[in-house]
């Protein structure tokens, strides 16, 4: 991240300058709040990819760890895009971060500051190659944590730990990536993606009731798909269902469309990245890329 440019509290600075307290409760007990956005090329100038549904995302994880951030809606907003403008990124990930800067050590966070920090950094496939060819899934062991435990629609950090332990079992067993279930044995979603089936030419993808995160791609897809006439049901899924489907995907800001071609060592479909798919991840592209007019809405252009 060397000579990269950030936002930090309001102020565009160099990423070597800022100083983060390594006692930052935050670290410790994983007490900060996140978003994961996407900037892309559309037309040789950068697009922020549904910019307010993200901040609008970001402000609500703050309110509900009772976060109170140092910069209000707007500016953060306002943010993200200067860190797109003056690293001249014609794409990234954006990546806004609220934690506690402050080192005294105890759970309490009351008293405590909150700093805010936006970082772009260059970014491709999340899956490198996979991302084309299709992930291979294992479902984890773990179940996805549920809201009787964690508020899960605050992107918090330590709600990651459920995904690193999946992944870390997911690849340890050889595969790409693992599936989480739901605390009821349904199908939840990726440590870091919401999930997608196709089945009979009609998609599937669970719902809030399957303990999951409300993806901002999940929403896009679903009226994407519904633009495309292709039917979308939000209901919960059946973990045998993966394996009798005709495709599956992951979807997310940073997973983009990804086809899932194994699931527990059973080809999905015939083991290839489906037609379904493929065409609903080329339509995405479209629409990030600023090609299809009727979605510019869902771009923000970095002037
Ligand atoms: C657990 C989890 N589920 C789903 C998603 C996909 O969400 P989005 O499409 O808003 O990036 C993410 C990524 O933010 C995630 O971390």
């Amino acid at each position: 991240m060397e000579n990269s440019r950030i936002w930090f509290d309001g102020k565009i600075t160099d990423y070597d300058d800022v100083k983060v307290p390594l006692l930052t409760h935050s670290l410790q007990y994983g007490s900060g709040i996140f978003e994961g956005i996407r900037a892309y090329d559309a037309g040789g100038r950068a697009a922020v990819f549904r910019l307010d549904e993200h901040v609008d995302r970001f402000m609500r994880s703050a309110r509900i760890y009772r976060m109170p951030l140092s910069s209000t809606r707007d500016e953060i907003r306002q943010g993200i895009i200067d860190v797109v403008r003056e690293n001249n990124y014609k794409s990234c990930y954006i990546r806004p971060f609220a934690f506690f800067n402050d080192d005294r050590i105890s759970l309490q966070t009351k008293g405590k500051k909150v700093s805010v920090a936006v970082v772009g950094v260059p970014y491709n496939n999340y899956f490198g190659d996979a991302s084309n060819k299709g992930v291979t899934c294992k479902v984890a062991g773990w179940r996805r944590i549920n809201s009787d435990i964690l508020p899960i629609q605050a992107k918090a950090s330590g709600n990651y730990l459920n995904s690193v332990a999946a992944i870390g079992e997911a690849d340890a067993a050889g595969f790409d990536e693992a599936i989480l279930l739901s605390r009821n044995g349904y199908i939840a979603e990726g440590p870091g993606e919401n999930i997608f089936l196709v089945k009979d030419g009609k998609l599937a993808t669970p719902g809030l009731e399957s303990d999951i995160l409300f993806g901002i791609t999940r929403f896009s897809l679903i009226e994407l798909a519904g633009k495309m006439g292709i039917e979308v049901t939000e209901r919960q899924i059946h973990r045998d269902e993966l394996y009798t489907c005709d495709e599956a995907f992951f979807c997310g800001t940073a997973a983009e469309v990804t086809p899932i071609v194994n699931v527990d060592g059973i080809p999905v479909g015939d083991g290839k990245p489906g037609q379904i798919t493929d065409k609903i991840g080329k339509k995405f592209i479209g629409v990030v890329s600023g090609r299809e007019k009727e979605f510019l809405h869902w771009l923000t252009f970095v002037k």
